[in-house]
């Protein structure tokens, strides 16, 4: 796709499609009011007759209208004008971009950076409009036999604006590289177990390193992990004939003394539970249990689109959970990379045990901050549900950054309290600690057990079990949260 910022009239513009917002109470935005005033009334007339009464999403699409150059023109209601949110701009925006892809247009203009939402700039909106069109332009085809390739793809995108400000052009570098890098964890998220294995996201890990400058991809093997006595990693994997992978990729764009931010990403290439094995149920959903060790990847893909001044690693311990007569049972003990010992009490509790390693390993990097991102705990889709990922940490400093980074970047995040009063619940008669905490508060304990492999690390964890993917009719992974991580990254180097 083609991004570009233009600043002619929008009656004026060579398109196939003019896309203009209508307020609710039949009021038209600046650009809507030039087509008007060019058409001799006809919008106007529009609204008035009913035809679009401006309620939030609501579209109507005009065609060949006299007095306007671009073939087509679209209508997106935008609701209340003074009740505008970025979610809902995000709605808009995606609704009129859904019409586009679906239609016959292959080039258009958007006029819709102009919409005035209260705490959202014109480079938060272009950025959003870029990473809109990314997304609606997504489809998963790889594993059908008939790709539904549009006949008439959307190529072109113009975005009315001022193309002489140095902030649009960024913003469109950015949309389109966090567009990019959603949908590249999207696709990773959407493939089955069986093809994106461990061996998979190592590969694609590889890739990045190879398509962009300053990527090292290092990939540890099974003997490696037992090298460095990652017991509690390899205890997951051992129930599985796929290879484990730990992978580390770095991303060096300053000084190599210059010390990283860490990104953990949570990599089970399928969660069957293992020997306390989940219901049946919806279980295919599990293959999406490594979408946080996607989101790292997407994110790192867009450090190589945009090459920012900074250093980054990220670090993606992926294998599979399954039963097996080597597989761990309630009940065995095993020994981390940190030395502390771990009790598994429930074999479906694999996410913290993988991750707790992962870690570990991140303190030989000397991190100026750590974020692990994992699909953690069906308790967190109960507490929050799917709009924000659970956030919590050792650090408020680091916490606030994130919750800064979360709101610019229209990916929310929600604190949970770390309180030491949780710990207690991951007592066990038998090791250091228990891998689960009772049936209370599972996602604070779940952090809590991490925690206990974090005392020297900067470190916050987002459980994105709610966000990452969604069911249903529209099953299929969401590529959450790349926007919040790359804008993390993207504010460390101001
Ligand atoms: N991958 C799951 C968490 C999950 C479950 C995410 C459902 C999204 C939807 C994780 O490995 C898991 O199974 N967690 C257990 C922990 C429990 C055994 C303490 C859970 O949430 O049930
Ligand atoms: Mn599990
Ligand atoms: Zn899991």
């Amino acid at each position: 796709m083609d991004f570009s910022i233009t600043g002619q009239n929008p009656e004026q513009v060579v398109t196939d499609c003019v896309v203009v917002g209508v307020y609710e109470g039949q009021e038209l935005t600046p650009s809507a009011q030039l087509l008007d005033t060019a058409s001799r009334g006809l919008l106007s007339g529009l609204v008035k007759a009913g035809d679009i009464e401006g309620k939030t999403a609501q579209t109507l699409l005009l065609h060949q209208v006299e007095g306007v150059t671009a073939k087509r023109i679209l209508l997106v209601g935008c609701g209340k004008k003074d009740k505008l949110t970025p979610s809902q701009f995000r709605k808009i925006s995606t609704t009129a971009l859904k019409f586009l892809d679906d239609s016959a247009s292959e080039s258009a203009l958007l006029c819709l950076a102009e919409l005035e939402v209260p705490g959202m700039g014109t480079h938060r909106k272009i950025r959003q409009l870029v990473e809109a069109s990314h997304f609606t332009n997504y489809r998963f085809a790889t594993t059908k036999s008939e790709k539904d390739t549009p006949s008439h793809p959307l190529g072109k995108i113009e975005i009315h604006g001022d193309p002489a400000a140095g902030a649009a052009q960024q913003a469109l570098q950015q949309g389109n590289a966090i567009g990019l890098g959603v949908n590249l964890a999207r696709e990773l998220g959407n493939l089955p177990g069986n093809i994106c294995t461990p061996t998979h996201l190592a590969k694609q890990a590889v890739q990045i390193a190879h398509d962009y400058k300053h990527m090292k991809a290092t990939i540890l093997e099974q003997k490696d992990l037992e090298k460095l006595g990652m017991g509690s990693f390899l205890s997951v994997a051992k129930g599985s004939r796929e290879a484990p992978k730990l992978i580390v990729l770095e991303y060096q764009g300053a000084d190599k003394n210059t010390q990283p931010h860490v990104l953990v990403g949570k990599g089970i290439t399928f969660d069957s539970g293992g020997i306390s094995i989940k219901p049946g149920a919806a279980m295919d959903e599990m293959k999406f249990d490594m979408c946080g060790a996607a989101s790292v990847l997407g994110a790192m893909q867009a450090m190589g689109e945009l090459q920012p001044k900074l250093n980054v690693v990220a670090i993606v311990p992926s294998c599979e959970n399954l039963p097996d007569g080597n597989a761990n049972k309630p009940g065995d003990i095993v020994t981390s990379m940190s030395g502390q010992t771990i009790e598994v009490l429930n074999t479906d509790a694999e996410g913290r045990l993988i991750l707790c390693d992962a870690l570990t390993y991140s303190e030989k990097f000397n991190p100026a901050s750590v974020i692990d991102i994992a699909t953690l705990t069906g308790a967190c889709v109960v507490a929050l549900g799917k709009h924000p990922a659970g956030l919590l940490g050792n650090n408020d400093a680091l916490i606030e950054d994130i919750k800064a980074a979360a709101n610019t970047s229209s990916d929310r995040v929600w604190q949970l309290p770390l309180w030491e009063d949780y710990q207690e619940q991951l007592k066990s008669n038998f090791a250091d600690i228990a891998n689960i905490g009772g049936p209370g508060a599972g996602t604070i304990t779940a952090a809590c057990f991490l925690s206990r492999f974090t005392k020297n690390l900067k470190w916050a964890h987002l459980d994105i079990a709610g966000v990452a993917w969604e069911s249903g009719a529209s099953k299929g992974a969401t590529g959450r949260p790349v926007a919040l991580l790359t804008q993390y990254l993207l504010d460390r180097c101001q």
